[in-house]
């Protein structure tokens, strides 16, 4: 059963209260998007900083590389980060009476940031919840996305208003992916993380851990300077799987800076390697079963 909570005509408990089905032509709207998309993979961490926008995009351009149609949605309304990422940034999306167009990167990859309606993103914008809110089901259901295999979120840090609209807005089929950097204090973060999405009612697709162990320019091997292993040891007691290891490698900020993402220039190195590791299972998920 659909959960019309957010209708202005839902019954109490939350369902539909229309003898004839639905009828809030916004509601419709999104279930029609959503019903066309195949998987939702929602990228958060409780922390900032760890990488989230650097492998929410290189998950998406690696989906897209792979032959997969792909979404990649960028909800970090305050600090929007994926235009810059994938040289984007100054383009805007085609707007229409009722509907937009995400930016094309490919053939298989379109993008929507808020960063390409702000006229400078040097700009702090100072929004409340409800608008936040109102944002993101807009950035999904008024987009015209199309058929897509996969919709890739990138999320701002915490467990806030715009992780929870975004698994609101997707609903129960999307997964989070939740990335932590091997100290014990991003772990703590990433416990919060993986409680929150549980409490949404929402399933963690698996964790990864970035910035674990470092690519040394010198001899090209990864060392480990910081202790590692943290996102794997969480991912064992939370009892979600561990999606893999990232090095911290500097070919992966400068590629990030230059706006050329590591996975389209560099897909032949250990770092490359690591991160096809942690897009394989994303690619092996089964179809989700057609309904209507
Ligand atoms: N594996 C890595 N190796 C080297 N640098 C990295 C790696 N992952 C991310 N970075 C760099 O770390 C910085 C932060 O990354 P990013 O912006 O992706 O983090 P974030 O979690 O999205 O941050 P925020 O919380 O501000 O949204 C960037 O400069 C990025 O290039
Ligand atoms: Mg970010
Ligand atoms: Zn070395």
């Amino acid at each position: 059963m659909s959960d019309c909570s957010g209708c202005a005509s839902a019954a109490p408990d939350g369902s539909c209260s229309s003898a004839n089905g639905c009828d809030n032509p916004e509601e419709i709207k999104l279930q029609k998007t959503l019903g066309r998309i195949k998987h939702k993979i929602v990228v958060m961490s409780g922390k900032g900083g760890v990488g989230k926008s650097t492998v929410a995009t290189n998950i998406a351009v690696a989906l897209s590389l792979a032959g997969k149609k792909v979404g990649l949605l960028d909800v970090d309304v305050h600090g929007p980060s994926v235009p810059r990422l994938l040289s984007l940034k100054g383009k805007q999306p085609h707007i229409g009476d009722e509907i937009m167009e995400p930016v094309p990167w490919s053939k298989n990859l379109s993008v929507m940031s808020l960063g390409f309606l702000l006229p400078d993103d040097r700009q702090a914008v100072i929004w409340r919840g409800p608008v936040k809110i109102g944002l993101i089901k807009q950035f999904v259901q008024d987009v015209m996305w199309g058929e897509l295999d996969y919709l890739v979120v990138d999320c701002p840090p915490g467990t806030g208003d715009e992780p929870l609209s975004t698994l609101q807005t997707l609903g129960p089929t999307a997964m989070g992916v939740i990335v932590t950097t091997p100290q014990g204090v991003a772990v703590d973060d990433v416990r919060r993380s993986v409680s929150f999405v549980g409490e949404v009612g929402n399933r963690v697709l698996g964790i990864v851990e970035n910035m674990s162990g470092f690519v040394c320019p010198d001899c090209g091997a990864v060392h480990d300077i910081f202790k590692s292993g943290g996102g794997e040891e969480l991912a064992k007691e939370a009892g979600v799987r561990f999606l893999g290891r990232i090095p911290l490698d500097p070919e992966v900020a400068t590629s990030g800076d230059e706006g050329f993402p590591f996975m389209k220039v560099h897909r032949d190195t250990i770092t490359g390697k690591a991160m096809e590791k942690v897009i394989a299972p994303m690619l092996e998920l089964p179809d989700p079963p057609k309904v209507g």
